[in-house]
């Protein structure tokens, strides 16, 4: 079936054109600002060690998974299930699987958009020279204001929801390739530049040891359910952005080394984040549990204290807005090629709408983290909220459905020839992983959180 098919929105020109645009896709404000502000809220190591473990066991069976059901369908993710429901002879109700996907991303997008705006609005602070010489708590001030402002928020929101459409709409290849391939590169030297800051603040080995000593007690349920979630949400599985991502990849290209590469840089730049961070966080007083603010309370004091600081903050944070901007598109990416399929628009009508939709979700968003801050679900604010429905809930369970469906429905044959291993023995490490492991350990986590196991609690 898929074999002589292309996709019709286009194809990835290699496979290190996907491996770029994949690893665009996982790294963003996950990796950077995400991940060090929830280890300093369960505790660093620990932690640390249940999300690796997550990204060992479970992400890279499920990004192989995602893939090559991508590759197989070559539609849409809503589509593509439809059709290898159909391929298999299972129940049409798989294709709910896809709407769940494009539901998540589109919530995402949302509030992903107003985080990259603040760091849209840190490149000109930077430029503008308002971290020199500046005190930890002046700097966190500057943080709070921006906080405390709708209007700058959503000044910021909007334009990179623009930038965002404007990318999906020419077509995920010709930007995004040529972007990335330039961009991995540069966030990364930039941040063994931070690091390397960090062993001067004389707290190196209290950062170090908050992030890899783990300490089993600091552990709760709610903890263990935001690490495996993490690890959804850094890897972008579970809504198909990595399937929609996999449908434009070329036929005769292996997909199982690809996904391994794809973790592997991703957790690294994770942990790179975190070792610059942490020894700042300890060196200058600063609370490792303050939550979404954690990265402009602390990069700006070093690069206000660092010669020529003020050239790296605004280099990091172009860089960061770049690596919003490349994993924000593979959030809509699913949405815009549906209405594609489904509508059989132009792509820069669906990216019209589906923009603006986005946009408006955003402001609730930027409003809760002042109008509305007292607006709570069960003790959470908008964004919180959002968050803990897509990363903890919506991610694992639309990753869970993945793998059972990816071993469990489509049938060995089907898989094992658009997977393509060359090895047996591979194969079957892969299909054992996604057929039992991974949604076991997702259903157990989550049956965890609710109390019935009592792990950690
Ligand atoms: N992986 C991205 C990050 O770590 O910032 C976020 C993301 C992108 C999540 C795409 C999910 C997704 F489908």
């Amino acid at each position: 079936m898929a074999d002589t098919n292309k996709s019709i929105h286009g194809e990835w020109s290699s496979r290190f054109a996907f491996i770029l645009a994949a690893t665009g896709s996982a790294v963003g404000l996950g990796n950077i600002w995400k991940f060090p502000y929830i280890t300093g809220e369960n505790g660093g190591g620990a932690f640390v060690i249940v999300y690796l473990l997550c990204v060992a066991a479970i992400g890279i069976p499920i990004m192989i998974a995602e893939t090559m059901m991508g590759r197989r369908g070559r539609q849409s993710p809503i589509n593509t299930l439809q059709t290898l429901t159909e391929e298999a002879g299972a129940n049409k109700n798989w294709h709910y699987l896809g709407w769940l996907g494009v539901i998540a991303g589109f919530l995402i997008l949302s509030y992903y958009s107003v985080i990259a705006g603040w760091s849209m609005a840190y490149v000109i602070k930077a430029f503008t020279g308002s971290f020199s010489g500046e005190s930890a708590s002046q700097i966190s001030g500057l943080f709070a204001d921006l906080q405390a402002s709708p209007i700058q928020q959503a000044f910021w929101h909007t334009l990179f929801i623009i930038a965002t459409m404007a990318i999906v709409a020419r077509g995920v290849q010709g930007g995004l390739e040529k972007a990335v391939r330039f961009l991995m590169p540069s966030l990364f030297a930039i941040l063994m530049l931070l690091v390397a800051y960090a062993m001067t603040t004389g707290s190196y080995m209290q950062g170090i040891e908050f992030l890899f000593k783990p300490d089993f007690s600091e552990l709760t349920a709610a903890s263990v359910l935001t690490a495996m979630g993490h690890a959804f949400f850094t890897l972008s599985l579970g809504m198909g952005a990595i399937m929609v991502y996999g449908s434009y990849l070329p036929k005769d290209i292996s997909i199982g080394k690809t996904a391994i590469i794809i973790a592997g840089a991703d957790t690294l730049v994770a942990l790179l984040a975190g070792i610059a961070i942490f020894p700042i966080v300890f060196a200058n007083g600063l609370e490792v549990g303050s939550g979404p603010g954690l990265i402009f309370e602390t990069l700006p004091i070093a690069f206000g204290s660092m010669t020529g600081g003020w050239l790296f903050g605004v280099l990091f944070f172009i860089l960061l807005v770049f690596a919003a901007l490349s994993s924000a598109i593979s959030l809509i990416e699913p949405a815009v090629a549906w209405c594609v399929e489904h509508y059989g628009i132009e792509r820069k009508h669906a990216c019209i709408g589906m923009g603006f939709f986005t946009w408006l979700l955003g402001m609730g968003t930027v409003l809760s983290f002042n109008q509305w801050s007292d607006v709570t679900f069960f003790g959470a604010t908008f964004f919180e909220s959002l968050d803990y429905l897509t990363a903890n809930l919506m991610l694992p369970l639309g990753g869970l459905f993945i793998a059972l469906f990816a071993g469990r429905i489509m049938l060995p044959k089907d898989s094992k020839e658009e997977l393509n291993l060359g090895n047996d023995m591979l194969f079957t490490i892969w299909k054992f992983l996604v057929s039992y492991v991974a949604p076991a350990a997702v259903f157990i986590v989550f049956l965890n959180v609710l109390g019935v196991f009592g792990i950690f609690s």
